[in-house]
């Protein structure tokens, strides 16, 4: 097995995450998983020791993956830090930004006409990898944008620390969340590549390419 990954560990946090409000309800996304799963089987590969941790999604484990279940973006972090030290870390789940501040123990009843449910934030993943004692040599995020995917993939570039983001616009039909295809604008201090269209397996096999390139700069720096 040649290549920068082979006999590394690389760990891929793919899916969405999902929020209970009570036992029946929660708040979710949209994301399918099938992004960060092409990325573990394409690393797995490349003979990489790669740990997959996997929100709620409807997909089978890639061969050759350690795949790690969990629902909330609560868990998924513990999980993520406890798969620490790594060589590579790859953020390409949907993690919730907020998570209602209780879960109500029993069935939430309707009663008023309107309901307003208390949201507090959840912990930052990416960025506390990034800035982890036991920093993976590369931290690699996503960024759904909308629009000015550039400017706002670069300010998260920045802004957590990473090494490298792939940014994928929503909205535009054909890309994204629930999809086979997607496009990706990758950027890196100093450097950027547009990938696809393209199914996101060979996305994954590209976007692994790009990441071999650095760390292999990262080695000689
Ligand atoms: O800031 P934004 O949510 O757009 O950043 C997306 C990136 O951050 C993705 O790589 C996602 O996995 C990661 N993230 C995280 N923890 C959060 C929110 C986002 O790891 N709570």
């Amino acid at each position: 097995m040649s290549g920068a990954l082979a006999g590394r560990r690389v760990v891929v946090s793919a899916g969405p995450t999902y929020e209970d409000i009570d036992p029946v309800r929660f708040i979710g996304n949209r994301s399918s998983g099938k992004m960060g799963f092409a990325l573990a089987a394409a690393a797995a590969a490349r003979g990489a020791e790669v740990v997959l941790i996997a929100g709620p999604v409807h997909l089978p484990a890639p061969d050759g993956v350690r795949r790690i279940d969990v629902r909330s973006a609560a868990q998924m972090r513990e999980a993520v830090l406890a798969a620490l030290p790594a060589e590579v870390y790859i953020g390409a789940a949907a993690v919730a930004d907020y998570a209602p501040r209780s879960v109500a123990p029993g069935k939430m009843k309707k009663t008023g006409a309107t309901l307003v449910l208390e949201l507090v934030r959840t912990p930052d993943i990416l960025a506390g990898v990034a800035i982890h004692p036991q920093r993976p040599k590369l931290v690699v995020g996503f960024a759904a944008e909308t629009d000015d995917v550039e400017r706002y993939a670069r300010g998260k570039l920045v802004d957590k620390k990473l090494d490298m983001i792939a940014a994928n616009r929503v909205g535009v039909p054909g890309s994204g969340f629930e999809c086979d295809d997607n496009a990706l604008s990758v950027y890196w201090p100093g450097g950027a590549r547009e990938l696809g269209p393209a199914p996101k397996t060979v996305l994954a096999e590209a976007l692994l390419d790009l990441v071999d390139t650095r760390l292999q700069v990262h080695r000689s720096a």
